[in-house]
């Protein structure tokens, strides 16, 4: 048995969806609206930059509710909801061992705050984990993956108001009692850190409510989410003794631009800005660092009694994160690259794809060591992957060998990594099935083994295919990646 309860045994291989990305059929089962159900599709042409599509105000908000003829992809995902059995059997196919999901809250409480759960929401969650454990799938799940009720926005501007930690408690309570049985692996929030570049898209505020400055609000929201997360920790020990709850960020590891000592500050400081709420999951407290940058700033950051007791007695049990990329701070370059979530200045060393997401496997394996000596935890790899335009061939195979380049180098320096002496407990690939993109909307830019036939208006059979990517992950998978060595 290792610490925190966590007791190696298989490897948890597999791969990892979001809710609002997948399931589609957004009205139906008595779901209510959700923050992402309002993002609509902005062709390529004019889209800019990533942010600008991920975030929202007020007026874009109103009239999206009330627009139901947009083009709206994640309303329609890629029919998961319909299809999940289906889905479900590819994954097991290829030989999963963990499925890592979420629930979509507005599917439990449609508007956020009902006095009683949706029975309809709550059996479909049984019916998935009921297939997966079938094959004997471990769900991981993610509680709340990018999405909130519009309710809650409407009436509490989101995360800004302390209401919305009771409100993630019961929800979050709801679950663990309906499926204490079923899953035991949880996370709070999906990559909880990245609130200070997409606050609508993480936390559903909508910045234009508030005279508040921008960095103020979103820290403040921040505390709100790590506050419920450890309230829910808290129930989840009580509730299902056993199972095991996850912090989950993204790592976007900074590098500085060369060794001047002020680059390597830079950098530093960055990465420590980032680890800032992921230090206050795994130790349970707030770094003084982020406490006097309050200060300075002369940000008010409310907390109430009781609530650093709350922070420090329920800390997470092992630390799971994203990784797509890295990324070079920079004060005054214009030879800037997006990276998933941030801008940096070009690394001269990495390829960038066409979505301006650079490629550093090695910069996985680095991360891997640095957590492991901050933290002492054990971690999980909870996204990898890169988003790519498959062609599909007149014999309808799909050669994407791009793809089993890219995951295969990282995984290779996953397993290094373990020999090293860090402690890995899972991975699971974004996405095994092709689904809609988090930032552009698109189903153009595919990620998964599994092609489905969509395209960016939703046209398309929906119909699955194995790409050859399949077959190379399955082996992968058998010889817990000795194949790739
Ligand atoms: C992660 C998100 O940051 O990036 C996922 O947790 C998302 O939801 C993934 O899909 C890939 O990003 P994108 O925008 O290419 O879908």
């Amino acid at each position: 048995m290792r610490r925190n309860g966590y007791e190696e045994k298989d490897f948890l291989w597999g791969g990892a969806c979001a809710a609002n990305q997948c399931e589609g059929a957004y009205l139906e089962g008595g779901k209510g609206l959700s923050t992402q159900d309002l993002i609509a599709y902005v062709p390529v042409e004019k889209r800019g930059h990533m942010f600008t599509i991920m975030s929202m105000d007020s007026e874009r908000f109103e009239a999206a509710k009330k627009d139901v003829e947009g083009n709206y992809p994640k309303r329609r995902g890629i029919d998961f909801y319909h299809r999940y059995r289906e889905d479900i059997a590819l994954l097991a196919e290829m030989g999963f061992k963990v499925f890592r999901m979420s629930v979509a809250w507005a599917r439990i409480f449609p508007n956020g705050d009902e006095r009683e759960p949706n029975e309809e929401g709550l059996r479909f969650y049984d019916a998935v984990f009921d297939e997966l454990l079938k094959y004997g799938i471990e769900p991981l799940v993610t509680i709340s993956h990018y999405e909130i009720p519009v309710g809650l926005v409407d009436k509490h501007n989101s995360w800004m108001s302390r209401e919305m930690i009771d409100a993630y408690v019961r929800y979050a309570t709801v679950l663990f009692e309906r499926y204490k049985g079923k899953v035991k692996y949880w996370m709070p929030f999906n990559e909880i850190n990245v609130i200070r570049f997409c606050p609508y898209t993480s936390a559903g505020i909508l910045l234009d409510r508030s005279e508040r400055p921008d960095e103020e609000m979103e820290y403040q929201a921040l505390h709100h989410q790590l506050v419920a997360a450890a309230r829910a920790t808290a129930k989840l020990r009580e509730i299902c003794p056993g199972a095991l709850m996850g912090a989950m960020m993204t790592r976007n590891l900074y590098y500085p631009e060369n060794c001047a000592p002020d680059n390597i500050l830079l950098a530093q400081t960055e990465n420590a800005y980032a680890l800032a709420p992921i230090d206050v999951e795994v130790r349970g407290r707030y770094p003084n660092r982020l406490l006097r940058y309050f200060e300075k700033m002369g940000y008010e950051i409310c907390m109430e009694a009781g609530d650093l007791d709350v922070l420090r007695e329920n800390t997470v049990d092992f630390l799971g994160f994203s990784y797509y990329s890295t990324s070079v701070p920079t004060n005054n370059s214009s030879d800037t690259v997006a990276g998933n979530m941030v801008v940096g200045k070009r690394n001269p060393y990495l390829p960038v794809n066409e979505w301006g997401v650079q490629c550093d496997s090695v910069g996985l394996r680095v991360s891997l060591h640095d957590l492991w000596d901050r933290y002492q935890v054990p971690l999980f790899i909870a996204e990898n992957g890169r988003g790519f335009v498959d062609t599909v061939g007149e014999d309808g195979r799909i050669e994407d060998d791009y793809r089993i380049d890219f995951l295969g180098s990282h995984i290779r320096q996953m397993l290094l990594a373990m020999e090293e002496g860090v402690e890995v407990m899972g991975y699971t690939c974004w996405s095994p099935i092709d689904m809609v993109s988090a930032s552009t909307s698109e189903m153009r830019k595919r990620y998964g083994m599994v092609y489905v036939d969509l395209d960016d208006e939703g046209a398309g059979s929906g119909r699955r295919s194995r790409k050859k990517s399949f077959a190379w992950y399955k082996e992968v998978i058998a010889t817990d990646g000795e194949c790739l060595k």
